[in-house]
């Protein structure tokens, strides 16, 4: 692990150019990088996280100009991203057939995903190394996923060449994916954009058919699996269970998303309370959460990691 100062990402960037694989901090959760426009280096994301093949990646860049070298925008696109990159949202769109990208990144898809972090230390590193970064989350494929340097440590260690340590990452959950169906805007992942402030923007999302071609391979619906059994929308802990609270009355948690009902603060506590809970419990009951703003997003990952597996 190295503090991610100038001198630490201009040595992450030469291991990038290298086809080496570096994890950064982005404004979500840890990414596991690499040159997405190197076959082989992005063949060692798959190994490293032993992701299934057929799961593509997203590309992180600096901006609509540079994803534009990759992706064809349509009008609705544009306007998502001028409204929220860089930040937390993702898009999927047709791959360019000039793009310089490896087909690999996107599993042989048609479309690609792209995003703009907001961090200042991944914004850096994409600028440093002067390519696209492919970078899945920094964990092992099924597990939570890292929200602190530690937590990437942890997982993959000796996987990736070198950790930059950016503190803990302030949304918490991953970004929302949306897809498009001709002109139909699709949810294909809520995340750390809420469904309603992209519904401000191009108007209803919809649910993507489960099966067709378009919905996200990565949804499986046990992912996100700590080791302990999760009990979800429970009120009190039962005998063998700790609490995970939410909300003011959340007596006898053992820890509490947010004492005063902050989504944002939940969503930002969400995978490293559950790694803190798994250490020293059998069993995890956790609080109702609301399903309004990011509370889809914290719902969404509570209901896979409860998932049978
Ligand atoms: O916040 C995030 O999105 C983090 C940080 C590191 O940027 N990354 C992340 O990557 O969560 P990952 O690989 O764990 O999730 C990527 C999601 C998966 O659900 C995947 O199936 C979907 O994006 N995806 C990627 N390319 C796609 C495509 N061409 N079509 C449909 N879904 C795609
Ligand atoms: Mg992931």
């Amino acid at each position: 692990m190295r503090e991610a100062d100038a001198a630490a990402i201009a040595e992450a960037a030469a291991l990038l150019r290298d086809g080496r694989l570096v994890a950064f901090p982005t404004e979500t959760v840890y990414g596991l990088g690499a040159d997405a426009t190197n076959g082989n280096a992005v063949a060692a994301i798959f190994a490293a996280k032993q992701r299934p093949r057929i799961n593509p990646l997203i590309v992180h860049v600096t901006g609509i100009a540079e994803a534009g070298q990759h992706v064809v925008f349509s009008e609705a696109a544009r306007c998502l991203a001028e409204a929220f990159w860089p930040g937390p949202l993702t898009l999927v769109l047709p791959r360019r057939a000039d793009t310089p990208l490896t087909l690999l990144v996107s599993a042989g898809l048609e479309t690609i995903a792209v995003r703009a972090p907001s961090h200042p230390v991944a914004r850096a590193l994409i600028t440093a190394t002067g390519r696209p970064l492919a970078a899945p989350s920094a964990n092992p494929s099924g597990t939570v996923s890292p929200t602190r340097a530690r937590h990437v440590a942890e997982g993959l260690g000796n996987r990736v060449d070198m950790i930059l340590d950016g503190g803990a990452t302030p949304v918490g959950v991953e970004s929302t994916v949306i897809g498009f169906d001709g002109d139909r805007p699709l949810m294909l992942r809520p995340g750390g954009v809420p469904r309603e402030a992209i519904e401000k923007i191009v108007g209803l999302l919809s649910a993507p058919e489960t099966g067709g071609p378009i919905t996200s391979p990565g949804q499986l619906s046990s992912h996100y699996a700590p080791r302990a059994r999760m009990r979800l929308n429970a009120l009190r802990a039962e005998t063998g269970e700790v609490l995970l609270g939410f909300g003011a009355k959340a007596e006898g948690a053992a820890l509490n998303l947010s004492a005063r009902g902050d989504l944002a603060e939940a969503a930002a506590n969400l995978f490293a309370m559950l790694r803190a809970l798994d250490a020293e419990a059998e069993a995890i009951a956790v609080m109702p959460v609301p399903m309004t703003g990011l509370g889809e997003a914290i719902n969404d990952r509570l209901q896979r990691a409860a998932a049978p597996r």
